[in-house]
């Protein structure tokens, strides 16, 4: 198969690569706005792999991608994954995680392109109590970025049924591992690195998520993507364990050797957008025979361990 894999020099982009390589022509098309090509370089030699560096954006130039790519499916995870950045900004995620994707269906329905793999996120549910299925509702994204994932949502399944596509919605954790690029985790080892004596952290340390390991999200995404195939197949992925932003902050501190003080600036949430507590109901993706083999508080460590050894 020939696919593309919009982001695909970003963090889980990137993973999605290394895994298709090995049976797939793959395109990798990114901007690098937040995405490395480091990540991907080691992949350049392959006959069987080509990166693009291109906004999604510029329709020109995605219309050109697709004449030349001859694509049979799409791994959409392109957007601005900066989810804090854009309270202040909301036309990043307009732009970068909701158009993204209408240009992309567009792209998809002029070339014929029938099949599309999304990287959705827990933050279309907004703020929710106990663990959550992929049937829970009303949905009220409280971040523009969920709002932006679920819009995107809709207009895939609007071109699902208007157009003969078929669709796998997978709405993604917090994800961490190597070549991670942004979040908690990066966050608190930088304010470390500027200042050593105390670590403020944003909100009162409670917010308790699932962090899920990115190789067992790849897994995932293949098991998902072929094993099922309604014309729209949504899927919640997670890990059933959580790990508490306090716990995060001690990790990192011990990770760097370090006798930081803690911070809380003391609010429930870090910042407006925030979800501060969220579990999943993973029984319909467990059904299919993946779990996760990586705990949210290993998941954490790794990401942790792999930014100081590459002193990123
Ligand atoms: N990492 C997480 O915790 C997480 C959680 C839920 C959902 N997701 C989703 O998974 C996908 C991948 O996330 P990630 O963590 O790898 O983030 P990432 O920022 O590393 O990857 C996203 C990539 O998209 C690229 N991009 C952004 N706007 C673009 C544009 N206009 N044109 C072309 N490329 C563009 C960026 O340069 C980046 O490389 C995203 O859709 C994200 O929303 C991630």
């Amino acid at each position: 198969m020939n696919v593309l894999i919009t982001g695909g020099a970003g963090f889980i982009g990137s993973h999605l690569c290394d895994y298709l390589i090995t049976d797939h022509n793959v395109t990798a098309l990114d901007n690098l706005s937040l995405g490395r090509k480091s990540n991907i370089e080691h992949l350049f030699h392959k006959e069987n792999f080509k990166f693009i560096e291109a906004d999604m954006n510029n329709s020109s130039m995605m219309d050109e991608v697709f004449a030349i790519g001859k694509f049979d499916r799409i791994y959409h995870l392109a957007a601005n994954s900066d989810i804090a950045q854009s309270h202040a900004k909301p036309s990043i995620d307009f732009k970068n995680t909701f158009l993204t994707t209408y240009n992309l269906l567009e792209c998809m329905k002029n070339h014929n392109v029938k099949e599309i793999i999304f990287a959705s996120s827990s933050a279309i549910y907004g703020e929710t109590q106990g663990p959550i299925d992929e049937d829970y509702g009303p949905l009220k994204p409280i971040s523009h970025y969920g709002a932006a994932k679920l819009s995107s949502e809709g207009f895939i399944t609007s071109f699902v049924k208007n157009y003969e596509m078929q669709a796998w919605i997978l709405r993604f954790p917090n994800v961490v591992g190597e070549r991670t690029t942004h979040g908690v985790i990066f966050d608190f080892i930088n304010k470390l690195r500027k200042d050593n004596t105390a670590l403020e952290v944003l909100g009162d340390g409670e917010q308790y998520k699932p962090y899920l390991y990115v190789k067992d999200l790849v897994k995932a995404i293949i098991l998902v993507s072929e094993t099922t195939s309604e014309p729209v197949n949504i899927y919640n992925v997670g890990v059933n364990s959580r790990t508490k932003v306090r716990d995060i902050a001690k990790f990192v501190i011990r990770a760097m050797q370090l006798n930081s003080k803690i911070e809380y600036t003391g609010n429930t949430i870090g910042w407006v957008g925030d979800v501060p507590q969220f579990s999943y109901n993973l029984s319909k993706i467990n059904k299919l025979g993946w779990k996760a083999q990586v705990t949210s508080d290993e998941a954490v460590q790794k990401s942790i361990n792999y930014i100081l050894q590459n002193k990123l």
